[in-house]
C-alpha cells in the first residue's frame, strides 16, 4: 500500500523505517513496498518514494534492513502514474495518447501529453535503472505496477493507447511496453533476483483491457520467466480494486479469484491474489483449489499489523470488521477508503495503534489532508505500539 511517507525529495525516512519494522514481525512472508516512482516528474502521490539513481541509497538500504528485520522477504513495486499524475503533484502528465480520465476525474488529473517515442525509450530505461538502484540497496526484488489504470495499465488497453505506431495499434503492440520493461528490469538486477508484475484481470470499462488480452499478457509474461503474477482489477475511473464485492463474489472472499483459476489453467507462473481476503477459511480454501500459490493482504494490515502471524497460528480466524458502509459513488467512496487506511498506516508510522474507530467523513477530510506524521514519542489520544525506537536514517 502507498505510504506517502518520504521526505520533500523522496527519500525513505524514519516514519517508513518504523513502519516496516512493525510490518516485518507481522508474520508475512514477503512485504511488497508501495509504489516507488521512476520519475519525479510524475507522482502517483505526494509523499512517494522516489528513485532514479543512486542517491538515495543509504536511506534506501535502512528502508530494506527493516523491512526484512524479521525474517520476511522485501520487494518495492516500482511505477509511473501516467495520467493517474494528480495535479497537485504533477507538472502536468504524460500518457501513451493524449486521453484525460473521464467525468469527475479531470478536476484532480490534467488532460496528458501523448509520449514521443524517444521518451517511451527513456522511461522502459528508467525502470531498469530504478530496480538496479533499489537491489543494491538490499530489496530481494521489485514488482512492476502494470495494473490499476497506471502507465503500464494505459499502454495495454485500447481506450487509452490510441497509438499506431510501435508501442500500439494492436495487442502485440500495446503489450510491448510491458514486455520491454520487464527485460530491461530483469537486465538491470541479474537472473537471481525476482522480479514480479501486477496486473489487470480486466479494467472492467466498455472498449478496456479485456479478459482475453489479459490472458495474453499473462502468457507472454510467463515466457519472459517472471517469478510471481500479482492478479488484479480495475483503474481510478472504475475503483475494483476496493469496490464491495458482489454476491457470488463474497460467498468466495477474493476478488479476483475466477479469474486466477483461468491464469493457472494457462500458465505455469506462481500467482499471487490480492483482494478482499478476510478469513482463514477463504484463505486456506482459495490455497486448497491450487488456484494461486500465495495469499495476498492489503487493507487488513493497516488496522492489524499482526494478523497474518495470528491467522497462521490459528490465534484468529478472521480480519476484524471496518465499518466504512459505501455512500454509492465509486470514487467518493475510493477517497473515503485511501483516506481511512492511510490514517492508519501514519499512526503506525509513528509509533501508535491503529484506529478503527475513524468515521467517513473525518476519513475523507484526512484523504484531502493527510496528518502530519507526528515524531515518535509525540502525545496522542492512542496508545503506542510496541515498537522499538526508529533508527536514524542516514
Ligand atoms: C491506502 C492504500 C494504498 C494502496 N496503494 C497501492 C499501491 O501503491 N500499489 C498497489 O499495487 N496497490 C495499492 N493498493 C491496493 C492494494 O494493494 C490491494 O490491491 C487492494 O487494497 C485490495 O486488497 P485488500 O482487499 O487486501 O485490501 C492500495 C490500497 C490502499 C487501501
Amino acid at each position: 500500500m502507498s505510504e506517502r511517507l518520504a521526505d520533500r525529495d523522496g527519500a525513505p525516512n524514519e516514519a517508513l523505517i518504523t513502519l516496516y519494522e512493525v510490518w516485518a514481525r507481522s508474520g508475512a512472508g514477503l512485504l511488497v513496498t508501495g509504489n516507488v516512482m521512476v520519475d519525479r516528474r510524475a507522482i502517483g502521490e505526494r509523499g512517494n518514494v522516489i528513485v532514479e539513481d543512486d542517491r538515495h541509497a543509504r536511506a534506501l538500504a535502512a528502508w530494506a534492513q527493516a523491512a526484512k528485520s524479521g525474517g520476511a522477504s522485501v520487494w518495492a513495486q516500482i511505477n509511473h502514474p501516467g495520467r493517474q499524475a494528480p495535479r497537485d503533484a504533477n507538472r502536468g502528465s504524460v500518457a501513451p495518447s493524449a486521453v484525460p480520465l473521464a467525468g469527475a476525474g479531470r478536476l484532480a488529473f490534467s488532460r496528458p501529453r501523448a509520449l514521443e517515442a524517444r521518451e517511451i525509450e527513456e522511461i522502459v530505461d528508467r525502470f531498469g535503472r530504478t530496480a538496479a538502484a533499489l537491489v543494491s540497496a538490499g530489496f530481494d526484488g521489485v514488482q512492476i505496477h502494470a495494473a490499476h489504470g497506471y502507465l503500464i495499465n494505459q499502454f495495454l488497453s485500447p481506450l487509452t493507447n490510441r497509438r499506431d505506431d510501435a508501442w500500439g495499434g494492436d495487442p502485440d503492440r500495446r503489450r510491448r511496453f510491458l514486455l520491454e520493461i520487464v527485460r530491461r528490469v530483469r537486465s538491470g538486477v541479474g537472473p537471481r533476483v525476482a522480479v514480479g508484475v501486477k496486473l489487470n484481470s480486466a479494467d472492467f470499462q466498455r472498449g478496456g483491457f479485456t479478459e482475453d488480452e489479459s490472458m495474453a499478457v499473462v502468457e507472454a509474461l510467463e515466457a519472459e520467466r517472471i517469478d510471481l503474477l500479482e492478479v488484479s482489477g480495475g483503474t481510478y475511473e472504475t475503483a475494483t480494486m476496493f469496490s464491495e464485492p458482489s454476491a457470488s463474489t463474497r460467498a468466495r472472499e477474493a476478488f479476483f479469484l475466477e479469474y486466477a483459476e483461468k491464469v493457472r489453467r494457462r500458465v505455469k507462473t506462481p500467482i499471487l491474489l490480492t483482494g478482499g481476503f478476510r478469513s482463514r477459511a477463504g484463505m486456506d480454501a482459495a490455497l486448497g483449489s491450487s488456484a494461486i500459490d500465495v495469499v495476498g493482504l492489503a487493507r487488513p494490515l493497516a488496522v492489524e499489523p499482526d494478523l497474518p502471524a495470528r491467522l497462521l497460528r490459528g490465534d484468529a480466524q478472521r480480519a476484524a470488521d471496518v465499518r466504512l458502509p459505501p455512500i454509492g459513488d465509486k470514487r467518493l467512496d475510493a477517497a473515503i477508503q485511501a483516506g481511512f487506511y492511510q490514517t492508519q498506516i501514519r499512526r503506525i508510522a509513528s509509533g501508535l495503534e491503529p484506529d478503527r474507530s475513524l468515521g467517513r467523513l473525518a476519513s475523507l477530510y484526512r484523504f484531502l489532508a493527510p496528518l502530519p506524521v507526528p515524531r515518535p514519542g509525540a502525545a496522542d489520544r492512542g496508545a503506542r505500539v510496541g515498537a522499538p525506537p526508529a533508527p536514524t536514517v542516514p
